[in-house]
């Protein structure tokens, strides 16, 4: 990504707003412990509109029926933080960097906002951040109701994440580019997982194989916590603990992919841990493939995310009476919601700066979205057979298993981005015992 593409970005967003004043920050360093700290993850809306990677920031941009502008605050540079942490950019270096049309010290920030705030009527934030900065524009907004002097009152104070959020649900060829890299290193750890796993194995020596080749690629981070569940364990859906023995006999579950340059992939395959599926795993196995291969092949622009979900849910249903875990009308066992205790999750979510991307799901009016090119959308199917359920067939039970690929809508129908990482059984088989 350059610069001109923030700077499109930003245009697109002042198309969509009102006359007004638009406060974006940047996200905090978290402590981790004493004196450690987490390491730092932009806020992808901020990072969306500037690129600029770095904490105590705040992009404004400011929209009047004249003209446009952007204004960028960072931290100043100063020798003693860059002994510790590094040189950041500071002042000159951003103005350099990016092209907005003023850049200046952060600790003018709030003087400067309360000028701004006198002169318009609409204010733009996160409503849902706690963000000092923000927080420090509403006092400021407040502290100026009841003053005289100020040219013209704040009347609304608004979500500017919704605006953002809807440009971030078309991704650009650019931006798909960086979601096919991650995804790219992200297959080879898959395989690397497959190949690498043995019987007595823990969990995490598989999740330290996959990290070495995040890390060895390039890779900025995990894009989430990775999740390598031996047998049962794959009942958990938020498993990540990672530390059990892998046993002969038993699947693993492994959901993990890293992020390339801020941008995710998010990949989950289930395989043998000793590479050769059982008849009740390849069972279940591909009752799962086979809902997951039937939704994806329905993703089109013009079909509606709902409709995808409803969906899922039938064909999952249909594999569950299938395999002899429910019985009776498939209609009513979806309104009993009984599918819904072994396919607990929904089928999939959108993908891109955050692995589960907040852009809108519907409409203003609240309908369901209908599909667009350039949209990504994971599509996860699974089905988990906790190993205590006397509910289902002895044979079944301590099965867990999701399958998960990131799907770009396109103009004539889709493309699954994560088509090379191996997936029927044949080619699990083949990949386990390389
Ligand atoms: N890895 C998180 C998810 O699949 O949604
Ligand atoms: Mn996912
Ligand atoms: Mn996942």
């Amino acid at each position: 990504m350059n610069e001109t593409h923030f700077l499109n970005r930003r245009q697109k967003l002042f198309d969509l707003m009102d006359e007004g004043v638009a406060i974006i920050t940047s996200a905090l360093t978290q402590s981790r412990s004493n004196d450690t700290e987490y390491p730092y993850r932009q806020n992808s809306d901020f990072y969306y509109l500037c690129g600029l990677n770095e904490d105590n920031s705040v992009l404004v941009l400011i929209k009047t029926p004249e003209f446009t502008k952007t204004i960028l605050f960072v931290e100043a540079y100063n020798a003693e933080s860059a002994l510790w942490n590094g040189a950041r950019l500071g002042v000159d270096g951003a103005r350099e960097c990016f092209k907005v049309d003023e850049v200046h010290d952060n600790t003018e920030y709030i003087g400067m906002i309360k000028e701004l705030l006198r002169e318009h009527i609409n204010l733009y934030i996160d409503l849902y951040s706690d963000s000092v900065s923000l927080i420090e524009a509403k006092n400021a907004a407040q502290s100026l109701h009841s003053t005289r002097g100020v040219k013209r009152h704040i009347r609304s104070i608004r979500d500017i994440t919704y605006l953002i959020r809807t440009l971030r649900l078309i991704k650009s060829d650019d931006e798909i580019e960086l979601i096919k890299k991650a995804i790219a290193i992200t297959a080879e750890a898959h395989h690397s997982a497959m190949r690498e796993c043995r019987a007595g194995m823990r969990e995490y020596q598989l999740q330290a194989a996959m990290s070495y080749i995040f890390l060895n690629n390039g890779a900025s981070s995990e894009a989430y916590g990775a999740i390598v569940a031996g047998g049962n364990n794959a009942n958990t859906l938020h498993y990540v603990d990672n530390r059990d023995t892998l046993n002969d006999g038993d699947l693993v579950l492994i959901d993990a992919a890293c992020e390339w340059e801020l941008y995710a992939s998010d990949i989950t395959r289930t395989f043998p841990v000793n590479g050769k599926f059982s008849d009740a795993q390849r069972e279940v196995y591909n009752a799962v493939l086979d809902v997951q291969l039937c939704v994806i092949e329905a993703i089109k622009p013009g079909v509606k995310r709902d409709w995808l979900q409803t969906y899922s849910e039938e064909l999952l249903c249909d594999a569950l009476i299938e395999l002899g875990i429910l019985s009776g009308e498939r209609n009513s066992l979806i309104e009993a919601k009984e599918h819904k205790k072994y396919a607990p999750h929904g089928i999939g979510h959108w993908m891109g700066l955050d692995v589960h991307d907040p852009c809108p799901y519907v409409d203003e009016e609240g309908a369901s979205l209908a599909f667009m090119a350039g949209m990504v959308m994971t599509i996860e199917p699974g089905l988990y057979f906790r190993i205590d359920d006397e509910s289902v067939p002895e044979r079944y039970r301590g099965i867990g298993i999701r399958i998960e690929d990131n799907i770009l809508v396109t103009e004539e129908g889709y493309e699954n981005l994560s088509a090379m990482i191996a997936k029927s059984v044949e080619e699990i088989e083949g990949m386990c015992n390389q």
